[in-house]
């Protein structure tokens, strides 16, 4: 088990690949906290998870309320009494043209895909300092590398801002012994890809990624295998763009 006893909060846990993760992680032993404002699928996935094993716990935020997202990490850590691992999963993208697109918009998606992210990060490197180490994994996404195939402007410069915020928390928090790293996932089957006009992507491996590709990747960064890694970012893409 790669993350027996291990402590871990996962944002937006509740559908997609933040699903993924907390079943994963909870497969490899560590007690999940599953972050989301979707509580009926958090709720049941919490008892889910517990009734496999290791505890889990469901933790109901909005996190696009940005005066709540420091009390998020307060009480997550309070809930097992510590913090090993976070993961910033948590994102919303759109498919609106630069034409059409609103400052409404554009504010929503940087609320909860850089801000929250960016508080998030902060309040638990404070609450990890304390231990002395702790893993921050961060979803990027293909689009902040590339531009975007079928995205809004909002969402790709959102992640493009993640992969540089990840580099500025792991120069930040490597004297608490906190790593930061983030995981930049191509297309990915989940809700948020089914408007995607896939005749848009040439993927070498030939097929879209599932949730579980990318879980994978993440429980590599949280696990004791990645000891010596912090400031990457790393690719799971099919070989569709390759850096
Ligand atoms: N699916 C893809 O193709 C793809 C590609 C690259 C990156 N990503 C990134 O991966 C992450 C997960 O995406 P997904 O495809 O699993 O999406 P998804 O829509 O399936 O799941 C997102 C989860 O986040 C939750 N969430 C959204 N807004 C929230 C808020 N304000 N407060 C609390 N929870 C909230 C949702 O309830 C949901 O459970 C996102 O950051 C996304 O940008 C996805």
């Amino acid at each position: 088990m790669l993350l027996k006893d291990k402590i871990a909060l996962v944002t937006g846990g509740a559908n997609g690949i933040g699903r993924a993760v907390c079943e994963l992680f909870n497969h490899q032993g560590a007690r999940v906290i599953v972050c989301d404002f979707d509580a009926a699928a958090g709720g049941q996935l919490a008892d889910d998870l517990s009734a496999r094993g290791t505890e889990a716990f469901f933790l109901h935020a909005d996190l696009s309320r940005l005066d709540g997202v420091e009390g998020v990490a307060q009480q997550a850590c309070k809930r097992f009494g510590r913090l090993d691992v976070l993961v910033n999963n948590a994102g919303i993208c759109n498919t609106v043209s630069i034409d059409e697109m609103t400052m409404e918009q554009w504010d929503r998606t940087y609320g909860i895909n850089i801000k929250a992210l960016f508080l998030l990060s902060r309040a638990v490197v404070h609450l990890m300092s304390a231990q002395g180490n702790g893993k921050i994994i961060n979803l990027g996404s293909m689009a902040g590398r590339n531009g975007g195939v079928s995205v809004g402007a909002d969402y790709s410069s959102s992640k493009a801002a993640v992969i540089n915020l990840t580099r500025t928390f792991a120069g930040y928090a490597a004297k608490y012994g906190v790593q930061v790293n983030s995981v930049v996932p191509g297309v990915i089957q989940t809700r948020m890809s089914q408007d995607f006009d896939l005749s848009r992507y040439n993927i070498p491996l030939g097929r879209m990624g599932t949730p579980e590709d990318v879980a994978g990747a993440i429980l590599f960064l949280a696990s004791e295998f990645s000891d010596y890694m912090t400031g990457s970012c790393v690719d799971v893409n099919g070989g569709f763009m390759m850096s």
